[in-house]
């Protein structure tokens, strides 16, 4: 597995599910500016790694977006991405080769091997815009991303990571990558962690659990002011679980044209899933609808006992 993201506090829970759970090996994981800076999101990457005791290479990739303004997230995650607790320093840099040439490299080491990406899809966009052949040499690309029922969280049409950077997303999309969406409304309702599951969850006891919880007190509270929610919604966990369990944890999933939207301002990074297949378009992208919200806590779970 390859990883991309933007680690902020729901990246950080994805990367320690992937790095705890025997059965995944993560070759690499790249950073990408979006919900902060680049500097923040590779260092909250690098601080996560050391939280799991791995030793996997961290690559810095893109600091900006292809064409927009950055339109950062330190609202929602806090001004370190991380719920501004004053975590430590890590205990070691990011690599000296950029984020874009490693996920090149590694995708080419590793043929069929998963990508998931967890913020803006700029670094893919660029890696293809290099080496166009990577679409043929990933066996899954998990992304989460978009939202199949045009309820947005960042305007009303898009997701984050679609709208931070919707050219990247846009090119993608349209890559003949095998993508496999799990869009934003796969977190919520029964999917987000109730007090009483966080509760379970503080009483585990373990670095790991009162991490996830702690880094996510500043997106819990955002979220409980977007929609009222007093449940923990954690979009990128729910990517991660789909791409290590698919067959555990997707319940339902569909094929279907995509199209991201990148010039309208009205709908800029809004994913248009045709699902009746109106325009005759080939499936560009399998769709995941649902998901078992039981399996997907027990994952968490599983990853915060280390
Ligand atoms: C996505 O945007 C970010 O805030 C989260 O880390 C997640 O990747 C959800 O829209
Ligand atoms: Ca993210």
């Amino acid at each position: 597995m390859i990883i991309d993201t933007d680690t902020a506090s729901d990246d950080a829970v994805a990367l320690a599910m992937a790095l705890n759970h025997p059965g995944v090996d993560v070759v690499a994981i790249t950073t990408v500016v979006g919900n902060c800076s680049l500097e923040d999101t590779t260092r909250n990457a690098l601080y996560t790694a050391d939280l799991c005791g791995s030793g996997v290479p961290v690559y810095a990739g893109a600091d900006r977006p292809l064409l927009v303004k950055a339109g950062l997230a330190t609202y929602f995650h806090g001004m370190d991405g991380l719920g501004d607790h004053g975590y430590p320093v890590p205990s070691r840099s990011a690599e000296d080769t950029d984020g874009v040439s490693a996920l090149i490299t590694h995708i080419r080491n590793s043929p069929g091997s998963t990508l998931v990406t967890l913020g803006p899809l700029t670094n893919v966009a660029l890696a293809l815009a290099q080496a166009p052949e990577l679409v043929d040499l990933v066996g899954r690309c998990v992304v989460m991303g978009g939202t199949a029922n045009t309820v947005g969280n960042v305007t009303p049409a898009a997701e984050f990571n679609l709208w931070f950077d919707p050219h990247a997303a846009r090119l993608v999309f349209a890559s003949g990558l095998p993508i496999e969406m799990v869009g934003w409304e796969i977190c919520r309702g029964e999917a987000g962690l109730d007090a009483t599951e966080r509760a379970a969850l503080r009483a585990l006891d373990t670095p790991l659990a009162h991490f996830f919880l702690d880094c996510n007190s500043t997106a819990l509270e955002a979220s409980r002011k977007q929609s009222g929610t007093v449940r923990l919604q954690l979009p990128d966990p729910t990517a991660m679980a789909a791409a290590i369990d698919k067959d555990g944890v997707v319940t339902h999933s569909s094929s279907h044209y995509v199209e991201v939207e990148a010039e309208s301002p009205l709908t800029r990074g809004m994913s248009v899933v045709d699902s009746l297949d109106v325009t005759g378009n080939p499936a560009n992208v399998e769709v995941v609808n649902a998901i078992d919200t039981a399996r997907f806590k027990e994952m968490i779970f599983d990853a915060a006992r280390g």
